[in-house]
């Protein structure tokens, strides 16, 4: 059965001290505590190799928020994924709307940094949702469904089935505004039903789709509820442990 996940995604905030601090207390309360789901944490790459050092021997992952779509060579100021994975970091964010939307990152682009993200064994936590207008113009399913097949789709099964899903509607993006838990299961299952068409119903079942956007403590136990709903990436909700592990503990 596919994985339910918890993902936080810090983007541009913290300090690396900061960054230690959330990981001390995120540790201490998960401690002795049962978690019904893989959680995950992504840092600024500058984090990464010391707060994977943190979270050593406990059951949290750690996750990049970008990577190179080259393996190595001359390109000033880029990150690898192989330098993702030596810190201890085994999975990465790809294609954020934000990165879609201030750095032009394109499909094709995308395309590359999820193939090399994968070998070098990371986890891509692939993002895919729609802009306000594009659902109100009822063209959410093709926009995502887009996405998908633009960056996706030329994967073998294989390794198709190595990545995680995000679906988040970029209106829904750090504004308080959370598509309801019917918009959320409604785009889920035709999402899977998209990955079913391409690459048939194991993969499908198999592939965890995350929902973001807005996603606390307040709401996740009703999104997480939806049978295509395999969990969340958490923004603004993941910046304190606190405020962090409800939403963890929303599995339980
Ligand atoms: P948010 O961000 O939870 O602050 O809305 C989610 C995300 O962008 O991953």
């Amino acid at each position: 059965m596919r994985k339910k996940i918890v993902a936080g995604n810090w983007k541009m905030n913290k300090t690396l001290q900061e960054g230690l601090t959330f990981s001390t207390e995120l540790k201490e309360l998960l401690n002795n505590k049962t978690i019904n789901c893989e959680v995950v944490v992504g840092t600024p790459f500058i984090h990464l190799s010391e707060v994977s050092k943190a979270f050593k021997g406990t059951k949290v992952h750690v996750a990049a928020q970008n990577c190179a779509n080259k393996e190595s060579g001359a390109y000033t100021g880029e990150i690898s994924a192989a330098m993702v994975a030596s810190t201890g970091a085994n999975h990465v964010i790809l294609g954020h709307s934000e990165r879609r939307a201030y750095y032009n990152e394109t499909p094709e682009l995308l395309k590359e940094k999820v193939v090399v993200a994968l070998a070098n064994n990371l986890t891509p936590i692939f993002c895919v949702g729609e802009v306000l207008e594009e659902r109100e113009s009822g063209k959410h399913f093709e926009v995502v469904a887009a996405q998908l097949k633009d960056s996706l789709f030329e994967l073998s099964k294989e390794d198709f089935s190595k990545l995680v899903i995000a679906y988040e509607p970029v209106w829904a993006i750090g504004t308080g505004k959370t598509a309801s838990a019917d918009q959320a299961q409604e785009i889920h299952a035709f999402i899977r039903e998209t990955l079913t068409e391409k690459y048939g119903k194991e993969v499908a079942d198999n592939t965890s789709i995350l929902y973001g956007g807005s996603c606390n403590a307040g709401n996740a136990k009703e999104l997480f509820s939806n049978p295509d709903v395999d969990g969340g990436l958490i923004g603004g909700a993941s910046l304190e442990a606190d405020k962090f592990l409800p939403i963890i503990e929303a599995f339980n």
